[in-house]
C-alpha cells in the first residue's frame, strides 16, 4: 500500500504549470490511455476543461453514456453526486474519478440521509406513513438519499422527467415527500394545479420540519427546504427589466428557479431543454436564460446569430463547478498514465443496488410514458 501512495504525483506539481503545458499535459495522457478513459463534461463546466471532454451533457445522459462505452476509467468533470450516479450506473470493472473532491453541489448538500431518516420516522410518529406516501429525490442528491427512494417504493427524477414521474406517483400515492430542491418541487407540483398551501415546506432544523400534524397529514406534496444558490440569483425583476429593454425577448429558465421566477417566464426545462430550444429556434431569436453562466456564454458563441442574455447581469456561476481546473484534470490523467486511481468515487454495493432500484424504477416508468 506505502508503494501505491509513493506513486501519487501531488496536484502542486500541476498548480504551478502555465495553462498552454496542463492542456498539453491532458491530451498527451489521452493519447498515452486511448480507450481506456473517457472525459465527461458537465454543461456547466468552465471552457478550459470542455475543450478536453469526450462527451458532454447533463448529468444524468453523461453517466448513461460512459456506461455505455467500454472505458475503464470515467473522469467526471461535474459535481460530487453526478460522480456517484455515473458509478451506481457504470459497470463494475470501471473507476469513476472526481478531479477535485471539493465539487460538492451545494444543493444536494442541503439534504443528508441522516436528516431524511428522521424526518421519515416523524413521519410515521404522526401517523402520516399510514397514507400512501412516496420519497422522491432529485438526481442533485447522494446516493444514500437515493437509496433510502429505492427501499420506499420511491424514486429519482432529473428535471427533464420530473413531470412524468409526479404525474405517475400523483395517481398512485396519496403524498410525495420531494427531495432536496424545494423549487423543482413547488414549479412541478404548481403544474399539476396542487395549491401552494397543499405543499408544504419541511426544515430539517425544525421538529416535524417546522409544520403542524394536520398541515402535513393534509398536504400533496411535502417539499424539503433545498434550493440552488446560483438559481436562486436570478429574480422577478430581472425578467421585468429584460422585457422592458428588450422587446420580444423570449425568457427562458431552469426549475432550479424560484417559482415566482419561472412563473413569469415564457418556457422552463432542464439544461438539455434550453440548449434545444436555443437549437431549434429560427435566426433573430432574442433568448433571456436563467441558467449558469458557461451553458449561457457557450450559447452565445454557438449561435451569433441570435440574441442571447444572461437573465441576470450579476455572475451566475457554479462556484463548486468552478473547483474542476484544468490543472486537476491534467493531475488526474497523468497518475492514471502512472497507473494510480486518485480521487475514485465508489459507491458501497448496498447503497449502489438500492440507488440503483430508484433509477431503474425512473428509467421503467419514463419508458412506458413515451
Ligand atoms: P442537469 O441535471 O440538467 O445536468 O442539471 C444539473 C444541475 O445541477 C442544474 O443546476
Ligand atoms: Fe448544484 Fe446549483 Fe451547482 Fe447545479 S448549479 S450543481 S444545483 S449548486
Amino acid at each position: 500500500m506505502a508503494e501505491v501512495l509513493e506513486q501519487v504525483r501531488p496536484v502542486e506539481d500541476f498548480l504551478v504549470m502555465p495553462d498552454a503545458e496542463i492542456a498539453e499535459s491532458i491530451e498527451a495522457a489521452r493519447a498515452e490511455l486511448g480507450g481506456r478513459v473517457i472525459i465527461l463534461g458537465h454543461h456547466y463546466q468552465r471552457d478550459d476543461v470542455i475543450k478536453h471532454a469526450d462527451l458532454t451533457g447533463d448529468s444524468y445522459q453523461l453517466s448513461v453514456m460512459a456506461s455505455q462505452t467500454d472505458a475503464e476509467f470515467i473522469v467526471f468533470c461535474g459535481v460530487h453526486f453526478m460522480a456517484e450516479s455515473a458509478d451506481i450506473l457504470g459497470k463494475p470493472s470501471q473507476h469513476v474519478i472526481l478531479p477535485d473532491m471539493g465539487a460538492g453541489c451545494s444543493m444536494a448538500d442541503m439534504a443528508t440521509i441522516e436528516q431524511v431518516e428522521d424526518a421519515w420516522e416523524q413521519l410515521a410518529e404522526i401517523g402520516v406513513l399510514e397514507q400512501r406516501v412516496a420519497p422522491i429525490t432529485y438526481m442533485n442528491s447522494s446516493a444514500a438519499i437515493k437509496a433510502f427512494c429505492g427501499r420506499n417504493e420511491g424514486v429519482v427524477c432529473t428535471s427533464s422527467n420530473a413531470v412524468p414521474l409526479f404525474d405517475i406517483y400523483l395517481k398512485q400515492f396519496d403524498k410525495m415527500f420531494f427531495f432536496p430542491d424545494q423549487h423543482l418541487g413547488r414549479n412541478t407540483g404548481a403544474k399539476f394545479g396542487i395549491p401552494l398551501e397543499k405543499m408544504v415546506l419541511w426544515n430539517p432544523h425544525q421538529e416535524l420540519g417546522g409544520n403542524t400534524e394536520e398541515d402535513l397529514l393534509e398536504a400533496k406534496l411535502i417539499l424539503w427546504r433545498g434550493h440552488c444558490s446560483v438559481h436562486g440569483r436570478f429574480k422577478p425583476w430581472h425578467v421585468d427589466k429584460v422585457r422592458t429593454e428588450i422587446p420580444g425577448i423570449k425568457v427562458l429558465v431552469h426549475p432550479e428557479c424560484t417559482r415566482e421566477v419561472v412563473e413569469m417566464s415564457d418556457l422552463d426545462g432542464s439544461t438539455s431543454f434550453i440548449i434545444k430550444t436555443v437549437e431549434n429556434s429560427p435566426t433573430g431569436s432574442k433568448w433571456a436564460i436563467g441558467t449558469e453562466v458557461n451553458l449561457v456564454s457557450r450559447l452565445q458563441q454557438r449561435f451569433p446569430d441570435k440574441e442571447i442574455h444572461l437573465l441576470a447581469p450579476d455572475l451566475c456561476m457554479c462556484a463548486t463547478m468552478y473547483r474542476i481546473a484544468p490543472q486537476n484534470l491534467a493531475w488526474a490523467m497523468d497518475n492514471l498514465v502512472n497507473g494510480v486511481i486518485v480521487n475514485e468515487i465508489a459507491v458501497d454495493k448496498e447503497t449502489k443496488h438500492y440507488a440503483n432500484v430508484a433509477l431503474e424504477r425512473m428509467i421503467s416508468l419514463t419508458e412506458k410514458k413515451n
